[in-house]
């Protein structure tokens, strides 16, 4: 069996952090999103794995690598715009040959990991087989209709007026017949080859489709509120581990990680929390739920519930949560001066959001 994982597309709805950094990329406890989506694929014993890129794909490769890391073999396959999900598939024909596939979408976060779906599908080999999730507002997902006895009568992307709550979440297992599918289908109205159109034509040609309920953690890392919510959840499985360099006058408490050459002055850290290596905390007090990256600074600052990006800094600010702070961004408090020059002051990037206390 091979993997196609999906890491193209535009990512508009992480601005701005997907102009530098793909959205796939993006570290949820200190890793990339990406790296926990080929840790799963690992786990069902699949060593080759193809990636889809857009034009992203020289920041993509150089995070990855060959798959040596993952003692996997990785290939890297170019997509020119994003024209869906099912044109993945297109273009990775050559690729896939006829072989049994997962297709992965390189955005979809699941802990759990998927082996005894995979376990399912193997055993069985329909031609797709579709793992399906409960969630309160489907109209942001491919929605699956069932019978009564679990068998799939329809799929719809995006809906309006969803006729089930059960998402379609972004792990699909195919056969080789999936590539008549893809070949068949047009383009919706978004412009978009949908993989879901794919799989409703393996259901009306007669082809077996099968789906299974995942009961375990699932989030698709399209919105910062997904991929701090992720981060909280990974972060809270952490085992404490001290590599770092922590003072007298500090306090870490339970399921906290500090990388080596990382220093913890006059502060406290909460868990579940991880310091990054080589970062700096000075007088402040981090966590619960945050993750700070590499070579950090924060001093004199209170920050929980939040994601800090390599580099950045962090200084005088007393008060930040639910923020995701970039890659060498700064944040600084300073007092109010007199006149003319008592205002806020802020650089911010296109596409930057800013809450500032009314
Ligand atoms: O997360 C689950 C949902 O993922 C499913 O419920 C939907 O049925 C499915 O269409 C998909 O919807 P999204 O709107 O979340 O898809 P998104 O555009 O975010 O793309 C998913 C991944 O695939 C992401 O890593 C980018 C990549 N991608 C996307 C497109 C459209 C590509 O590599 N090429 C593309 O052309």
């Amino acid at each position: 069996m091979k993997a196609l994982v999906l890491s193209g597309g535009a990512g508009t709805r992480l601005r701005p952090f997907s102009h530098s950094t793909p959205k796939q990329l993006i570290p949820v406890a200190n890793r990339p999103v990406l790296e926990h989506v080929l840790d799963n694929i690992r786990a069902l014993g699949i060593e080759d794995i193809g990636i889809v890129v857009g034009d992203r794909a020289d920041v993509i490769a150089d995070a990855i690598g060959d798959g040596a890391r993952f003692n996997a073999r990785i290939t890297y396959l170019r997509q020119d715009r994003p024209l869906g999900l099912a044109h993945c598939v297109r273009i990775a024909r050559g690729f896939l040959g006829d072989d049994d596939f997962v297709m992965y979408l390189g955005d979809n976060l699941l802990p759990d990991g998927v082996v005894d779906i995979a376990d399912a599908f193997r055993a069985s080999r329909p031609a797709a087989h579709v793992v399906v999730h409960k969630v309160p507002d489907p109209r942001a997902f491919g929605v699956a209709e069932l019978d009564a006895h679990g068998r799939i009568l329809q799929l719809v992307e995006k809906p309006q007026e969803p006729r089930s709550d059960l998402a379609l979440i972004g792990v699909y297992f195919f056969t080789r017949a999936v590539h008549e599918a893809v070949a068949a289908i047009a383009p919706s109205a978004r412009g978009e080859l949908e993989i879901t159109d794919a799989i409703q034509w393996l259901l009306a040609n007669g082809r077996a489709v099968t789906a299974s309920e995942y009961d375990g953690y699932w989030r698709d890392t399209g919105r910062i509120e997904d991929v701090l919510a992720c981060n909280a959840h990974l972060l809270g499985g952490l085992r404490s581990h001290v590599a770092g360099e922590v003072d007298a006058a500090s306090r870490v408490g339970a399921g906290v990680v500090i990388g080596s050459g990382a220093r913890v002055v006059r502060s406290r850290i909460e868990g579940p929390a991880i310091i990054g290596p080589d970062t700096l905390v000075e007088d402040s007090h981090v966590g619960p739920n945050t993750a700070v990256g590499r070579g950090c600074v924060l001093r004199a600052s209170r920050i929980a519930d939040s994601i800090v990006l390599d580099g950045a800094a962090i200084d005088a600010v007393p008060g930040l949560s639910h923020s995701l702070i970039g890659k060498s961004a700064t944040v600084t408090a300073r007092s109010a001066r007199p006149e003319p020059d008592t205002g806020l002051r802020l650089v911010l990037g296109d596409h930057s959001s800013v809450e500032i206390a009314a």
